[in-house]
């Protein structure tokens, strides 16, 4: 079965995950808001902290933040209550007699850092540095090179999450799903590497007026570490970061939702440091092509898997990959040993 609202559960409580770059979070009261199987998940910038919670009030549990991201005091829209300087300010606290104050609290969650990517847990069975492993220096090198989020793209994938990050750690669909974007890269001598329950896949551009094209652009970034191929790193469990010769990234979020047969669906392009003002001239319409692209992309996973029967057996120990989709069997042994040491 794909559909385990107990192990969903588990991995969203049991592991760290990748919700932000610093860049989102740089100004006092910026924040951003991802919804998940647990219910909301909000991180914002309060006053040089970062707090992470579950987005709810502890006076009656309204929403305090409503939309996606953006900037905002952590105020209650119901009865007041607010959020500053790393406490809770209540009006008329006189009112609340005998109730006792002082024991009010946000739901907060523990925050870490790698590099400038921002990690969030609840439980966490281990230290970020443990769950990361190898993928650390990959996504610290990244993250340091990101400059700033251009756009942001958050709906409902109608299937279960698992189906959604299968179909992402695995290129045999590029091609019949994606000929007109993703495909037009034809990506070529595709790598695996793994590291713990996380992977990493490159490859290189197989469409070689593409990759002179990206190649040309090279003058316009100030990047410390400049790649020639295509990059996904699955960061397990919910998250990728993506990339094209990094000059661009899309960390893309594939959260549970409390339905199971749908997914939270989130991917911000972020971009990389520009060499210069006038490159950032230069490079407005790529990014904005960049930006469409990625939409479109997202759009055709999207309708090829809410096709997939949400009660297919992923887990049935029969089954069936091609020698590239070794990455989708490297994710199902993960979410078995997972649920192997939960004793589900
Ligand atoms: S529910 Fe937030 S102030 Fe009452
Ligand atoms: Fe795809």
């Amino acid at each position: 079965m794909s559909i385990s609202p107990e192990t969903d559960r588990h991995l969203a409580r049991s592991c760290w995950h990748l919700v932000a770059h610093r860049s989102e979070l740089l100004a006092d009261r910026d924040y951003v808001r991802l919804s998940w199987v647990l219910g909301d998940l909000a991180v914002f910038n309060d006053k040089g902290s970062i707090v992470a919670f579950d987005n709810l009030c502890p006076h009656r549990g309204a929403r305090i933040f409503r939309e996606v991201g953006g900037n905002a005091p952590a105020v209650c829209a119901y009865h007041g209550w607010s959020y500053r300087g790393g406490r809770l300010r209540i009006p008329k606290p006189q009112s609340y007699h005998p109730c006792d104050l002082a024991a009010a609290r946000l739901n907060e969650m523990s925050v870490a850092w790698c590099g400038n990517f921002l990690f969030v847990a609840v439980a966490p069975a281990e230290e970020l540095e443990a769950q990361l492993g190898g993928t650390w220096p990959v996504l610290e090198v990244i993250s340091r090179d990101i400059d700033r989020r251009r756009d942001v793209n958050a709906y409902a994938y109608e299937c279960p999450w698992r189906v959604a990050v299968e179909n992402a750690l695995e290129p045999d669909h590029v091609q019949m799903v994606h000929p007109e974007t993703l495909g037009q890269l034809q990506l070529t001598e595709a790598r695996n590497a793994y590291s713990g329950r996380n992977s990493v896949l490159s490859a290189e551009i197989g469409n070689a007026r593409t990759a002179r094209m990206l190649r040309s652009m090279r003058r316009l970034f100030d990047i410390g570490h400049q790649r020639e191929d295509y990059l996904a790193v699955h960061v397990f469990p919910f998250a990728f970061v993506t990339s094209t010769f990094g000059y661009s990234y899309a960390l893309q979020n594939f959260m549970p939702a409390r339905d199971p047969c749908r997914t939270h669906f989130s991917s911000r392009l972020l971009t990389s440091r520009l060499a210069s003002q006038a490159a950032s001239q230069a490079t407005e319409a790529f990014f904005a092509s960049v930006a469409e692209i990625n939409r479109r992309v997202f759009a055709e996973d999207h309708e090829v898997c809410r096709h997939v029967n949400a009660e297919f057996a992923l887990d049935d120990p029969a089954r069936i990959f091609s020698a590239t989709e070794d990455k989708v069997r490297h994710f199902r042994d993960s979410v078995l040993a997972v649920k192997r040491d939960a004793g589900f």
